[in-house]
C-alpha cells in the first residue's frame, strides 16, 4: 500500500494531519513527528489526547500530508492503534521517532496506522494551468508562503 511515491511524499512533507472520529464529530490535528516503517505510518503522540481517545472508540482514521511547495501529497485511509514503549513490535517505531525528536519532545505512545487505501492530493492549478512549469510553481508557492 505504501508505494515509493507515497514514501517520497512523506519525506517531502513537514506536517501530516490526522483525522479521527469520536462518534459525533470528526476531529483533525497536525502532527510533525511522523514517518513510515515498512507498511505503517507512525506518528509520535506528543500532545494528542483527543486523537488517542477517539481511536479507542473508532480505529478508522485518515492521514493527509502535502509538500507545500509542489502542492501535491496524499490522503490515506486506514486503521490506527496506539503502541507504547513496552510493545516489542513497536521498538523500531520508537527508535525512528526518538531520532526525529532528538529528545526535545517527550512522548510515550505512537500512533501506528495501517493504510488501506490512498488517493493523491493535487492542487487544482495543475488541472487548470497545466502549462505552468514546476520551476514557476515552486516560485509561486515560495511567494505565497513568504519564503
Ligand atoms: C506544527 C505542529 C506540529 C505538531 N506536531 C505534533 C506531533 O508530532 N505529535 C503530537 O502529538 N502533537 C503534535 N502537535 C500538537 C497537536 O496538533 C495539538 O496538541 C492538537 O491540539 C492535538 O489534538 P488532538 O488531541 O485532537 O489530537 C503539533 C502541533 C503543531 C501546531
Amino acid at each position: 500500500m505504501l508505494t515509493e511515491a507515497i514514501k517520497a511524499s512523506i519525506h517531502e512533507s513537514v506536517l501530516c494531519w490526522l483525522a479521527t472520529y469520536d462518534g459525533d464529530f470528526p476531529s483533525v490535528s497536525p502532527k510533525e513527528i511522523f514517518t513510515y516503517f515498512n507498511d505503517k505510518i507512525i506518528i509520535a503522540n506528543i500532545a494528542s489526547p483527543q486523537s488517542a481517545k477517539n481511536i479507542q472508540k473508532s480505529n478508522a482514521v485518515c492521514v493527509s500530508f502535502i509538500n507545500v511547495l509542489t502542492q501535491k501529497g496524499w490522503k490515506l485511509k486506514g486503521t490506527a492503534r496506539l503502541c507504547d514503549r513496552s510493545d516489542t513490535q513497536a521498538e523500531a517505531y520508537f527508535a525512528i521517532l526518538d531520532n526525529m525528536t532528538k529528545g526535545l519532545y517527550p512522548y510515550q505512545k505512537v500512533f501506528e496506522i495501517t493504510p488501506i487505501k490512498g488517493a493523491e492530493i493535487i492542487a487544482p492549478s495543475y488541472h487548470y494551468y497545466p502549462q505552468i512549469s514546476m520551476e514557476d510553481r515552486l516560485e509561486q508557492a515560495k511567494k505565497l508562503y513568504r519564503l
